[in-house]
């Protein structure tokens, strides 16, 4: 523990914070900080205001005249919008300088941080009392302590890495090896640099199963963030399988913040595009699409975990309502809706690797790149449109509880579950009709090869 405090000292002592970061992070909570002043403190950086102006003139936000001051960037961007971006950069460039890559893939890091600072800001959008630009930044510094074991410990760390893989004992790893949990760590270096309340609260609560309202009933950015942890679906600190338990604890806290089911399913369905657009605003590398694909395809292995456990759920149900008719008809339906979605599963994996063909076929085919570019633009389009399909049906599925009738339940409970059956059961069949059509080609999907073998 002492040695871990020594390197908790050495961190600040090397990663101080540059004066320009703290000026900035003083400024954050004022909403009466002027352009000037913003503009004044940005402007002492060279290199931030070298960042600030190329992503403000990247093609994220489509400008036809070119901005060129400090200023111009604020009075078109908004004074939030430009601290939160000099602040995101500052952070990446003050934890993403790492080199080391030997205990974790940095770009899965930042992709999975970028993640969970998109959907915190999304669900901060809804919320008047909160900032959306504060709930990015917390959200992109959440796993701060991460940044401090892969630095610091590395090879420790990838030893508790290889132990916790595919278990949700990620800190309980941590503090059997290390001494300490990466929130524990990431929430002491935020205090050593005296980061606002805001960060180190965010820090420190991420991984928290459940959370309590606070005193006074207000929701708090850190709250927005252990959401948006919940929702992520690529990181190395997320719970690697869907469990009815941390099904159930999502759902209590959507409830205890007021969120509608139809809100936070909106917010999902779109992250992955907005993530990968938020990298290119802030130029960090979060890998090709190659990358992001074989991820897609990887999240489809989840999707059938979860088929396989709610299998698993109706096998032990149905042996234990075997005596009540009604009850065993709703255990059938339900047998009869899982048997559709595992057929649904299999049909979007196949979607999704003809596409990757295509995708593969298109960089060796010796037609104009353009043509090419046009064709792998549409397979990926239809790649995201079967994973949003997929995602919708889960999401259907992921209501906790609603699909179990219990076991002690009345007969008109049961009814309104044979109900909710039938409703999924005739979601599926849309989806079943339109991902019968997805391929770039407009062809029938045939059984498909390996997708990135050589022969194709
Ligand atoms: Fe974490
Ligand atoms: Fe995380």
């Amino acid at each position: 523990m002492h040695n871990l405090k020594n390197k908790i000292a050495d961190f600040v002592r090397i990663r101080t914070i540059p004066p320009v970061l703290n000026a900035l992070l003083s400024e954050l909570a004022d909403d009466h900080s002027n352009i000037d002043s913003v503009s004044k403190i940005i402007s002492q950086d060279i290199s931030l205001t070298a960042r600030l102006l190329r992503v403000a003139n990247s093609a994220y936000y489509k400008r036809q005249t070119e901005i060129r001051t400090v200023n111009q960037a604020i009075s078109v961007l908004g004074t939030r919008a430009v601290k939160a971006l000099a602040l995101s950069v500052s952070f990446f460039d003050l934890t993403g300088g790492l080199e080391y890559s030997g205990a974790i893939n940095l770009r899965d890091f930042w992709r999975h941080n970028l993640e969970v600072a998109v959907l915190s800001s999304q669900i901060a959008s809804d919320m008047p009392a909160l900032q959306p630009e504060e709930a990015f930044t917390c959200g992109l510094l959440h796993d701060l302590g991460m940044v401090f074991f892969i630095q610091m410990m590395p090879d420790e760390y990838r030893q508790v890495l290889m132990q916790a893989a595919n278990t949700d004992l990620l800190e309980k790893t941590e503090i059997k090896i290390l001494g300490a949990s990466h929130s524990g760590i990431g929430a002491e270096i935020a205090s050593a640099w005296r980061l606002p309340n805001i960060f180190r609260d965010s820090i420190s609560n991420h991984h928290l199963a459940e959370i309590q309202n606070s005193a006074d009933g207000s929701i708090s950015i850190w709250q927005t963030v252990n959401l948006a942890h919940k929702y992520s679906r690529q990181g190395i600190d997320i719970c690697p399988y869907i469990s009815i338990e941390n099904l159930r604890a999502r759902q209590a806290i959507l409830d205890r913040l007021n969120i509608k089911p139809e809100k936070i399913a909106a917010i999902t369905s779109r992250v992955q595009e907005k993530v990968i657009s938020m990298a290119a605003y802030l130029d960090i590398d979060i890998g090709d699409p190659w990358n992001l694909l074989s991820r897609a395809n990887a999240e489809l292995g989840e999707l059938y975990d979860l088929y396989e456990k709610v299998i698993i759920d109706n096998g032990r149900l149905q042996s234990e309502i075997e005596r009540n008719t009604e009850k065993r008809m709703t255990a059938e339906s339900m047998g009869a809706i899982l048997q559709s979605f595992g057929q649904m599963v299999k049909s979007c994996n196949e979607a999704i690797k003809n596409n990757l063909r295509t995708i593969q076929a298109l960089l060796f085919a010796a037609e104009p790149a353009s043509e090419n570019q046009e064709k792998a633009a549409r397979s990926l389009e239809a790649i995201r449109e079967t994973i949003n399909a997929i995602n919708a049906i889960v999401d259907e599925f992921r209501q906790p509880g609603e699909l179990q009738p219990p076991l002690n339940g009345s007969d008109s409970s049961i009814r309104e579950i044979n109900q909710k059956i039938k409703a999924r059961m005739e979601c599926l069949a849309r989806y079943s009709n339109t991902l019968k059509t997805y391929s770039p080609t407009g062809k029938k999907i045939t059984a498909p090869e390996e997708p990135f073998s050589s022969s194709s």
